[in-house]
């Protein structure tokens, strides 16, 4: 079986590369065009790490070159396709809101359509829990409306899931959207706040804090949001429109000032926190319902959050070091 991962060289896509070539049975080919949205050394370190598999192969390409992607699917007799490419980052979305609009809406399309035209077995892609926007409940369903969403990041979201069932109606296509929460783990996303945490507090250096850590959210190990993810490619919807959406999330909403107080106490020293109005782009709490998730795969135990910051925080000093 041939496989497409698109943002192999992010985080989540080089995670998913790394647990799919664990079977020699199967080939991956990932795609990425490095994007200077954050440091290129750590997507470079990923690759590296990657390519070391010989049945991995890898191509500098963007998505929004509908041309050379197609040629790629023309070569390759892909069956399935992960997609995992985009311009992530809800803040950064306020700012800089075309780079959304081509990456997650055009070259999401682009992925959507080729797949499509050459009969993928199953499209996987992913969505985000930002999709659920400005609604109150005290858990996330799937169920949930997802009208409002707050940041042009989590409207690219809605919009490829919209896309996404658009595409499974007309042409009996196959998608599952995976809502991932907040996720974290080795070679984590240095824009995200636990690289950021650990950043300033080894480097004594301030932070900026939403809402004095008043603040919830629903961090996700990142090994189990990938062992989720390879278990649904084998997953058999059995509706008339083939298209699903599944949270995928720890289903614990930590609030911030645990995740600060963790992190002092592994490197013996207080942050040093500049608190910061939560902008309107941004949630209060997130949390997952895993009931949908649960039904359809048989999942494992999630890691909880101490234990899962002592694997990101021994990975970070060394890294880093
Ligand atoms: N990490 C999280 O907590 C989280 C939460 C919710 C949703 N997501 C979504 O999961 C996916 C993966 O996220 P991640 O954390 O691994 O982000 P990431 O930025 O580490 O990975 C995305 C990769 O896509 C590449 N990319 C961006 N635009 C591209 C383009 N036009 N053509 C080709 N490659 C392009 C980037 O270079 C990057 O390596 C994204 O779709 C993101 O929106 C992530």
């Amino acid at each position: 079986m041939n496989i497409l991962v698109t943002g192999s060289a992010g985080f989540i896509g080089y995670h998913t590369s790394l647990k799919l070539l664990e079977n020699k049975n199967l080939k991956v080919f990932g795609i990425d065009n490095l994007d200077d949205y954050y440091s290129i050394k750590i997507k470079k370190d990923r690759l590296k790490n990657l390519i070391k598999k010989s049945n991995f192969r890898f191509k500098l390409l963007d998505i929004n070159n509908k041309k050379k992607l197609k040629s790629l699917f023309e070569k390759n007799k892909f069956t399935i396709v992960i997609h995992l490419a985009a311009q992530p980052g809800v803040t950064y979305s306020i700012q800089n809101p075309n780079k959304y609009i081509k990456s997650n809406v055009m070259g999401f399309f682009n992925v959507l359509d080729l797949s499509m035209k050459y009969k993928i077995k199953n499209f996987i892609y992913a969505s985000s829990s930002s999709v659920y926007g400005k609604n109150n409940n005290q858990i996330n369903k799937e169920t949930d409306s997802t009208d409002n969403p707050l940041s042009i990041y989590s409207s690219t979201k809605k919009t490829n899931e919209l896309m996404a069932y658009t595409y499974s109606n007309l042409y009996n296509f196959k998608t599952i959207g995976l809502r991932f929460f907040t996720v974290y783990g080795n070679y984590s996303r240095p824009d995200m706040f636990f690289s950021k945490l650990a950043y300033s507090i080894k480097n004594n250096k301030k932070i900026k804090v939403f809402n004095n850590g008043e603040l919830f959210r629903d961090f996700t190990f990142v090994d189990d949001v990938v062992n989720c993810l390879i278990k649904l490619i084998k997953y058999n919807i059995k509706k008339d429109v083939p298209a699903e959406v599944f949270n995928i999330g720890n289903s614990k909403a930590i609030k911030l000032t645990k995740i600060i107080k963790i992190f002092e106490k592994h490197y013996k020293k207080k942050a040093i926190i500049i608190n910061s109005k939560l902008s309107n782009g941004e949630l209060k709490k997130t949390k997952s319902s895993m009931k949908k998730l649960n039904k359809s795969i048989k999942i494992n135990k999630f890691i909880n959050i101490e234990n899962g910051l002592k694997i990101f925080l021994k990975w970070y000093d060394s890294y880093y070091s």
